[in-house]
């Protein structure tokens, strides 16, 4: 049994529901990810995995920016930018799969998990007083 590489607790709470459920589904896939990895599974199942919480980040991202304009978020332009800096290493993140290298493939999910708890604690925390 693996311990998760990252665990939703409270003190991950934006105050929306949405994207709260949203920040879960999405620590879940990279948690599974990082199960795969440990477990020694074959690439092609570590790049499905990843290609899952690519396309979920993609839908959450929209989400989130369409909750930020709803409400007038004033910081929305910034944020928007943080996003698309994450949809930007994209190719990276899958090159980094693509090599036949454990490291470079721990070194991803490192990514992933510095990226997103910092971004979920401290960029989407800016938010919860404006969305509902
Ligand atoms: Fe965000």
């Amino acid at each position: 049994m693996t311990e998760n590489l990252i665990n939703w607790n409270d003190s991950y709470s934006v105050g929306n529901t949405e994207m709260d459920e949203q920040h879960k589904k999405l620590i879940a896939i990279i948690n599974k990810l990082f199960k795969s990895f440990k477990e020694g599974n074959a690439q092609e199942i570590l790049q499905d995995i990843l290609q899952e919480m690519i396309d979920y980040a993609n839908f959450h991202l929209n989400s989130e920016e369409k909750l930020m304009f709803k409400y007038n978020y004033p910081q929305k332009e910034e944020h928007e930018k943080l996003h698309q800096s994450f949809r930007d290493k994209t190719s990276e993140l899958k090159n980094l799969l693509n090599s036949n290298s454990k490291d470079a493939h721990y070194k991803m999910i490192e990514y992933l998990k510095t990226w997103w708890t910092n971004h979920i604690l401290v960029e989407d925390m800016k938010y919860s007083d404006f969305l509902g």
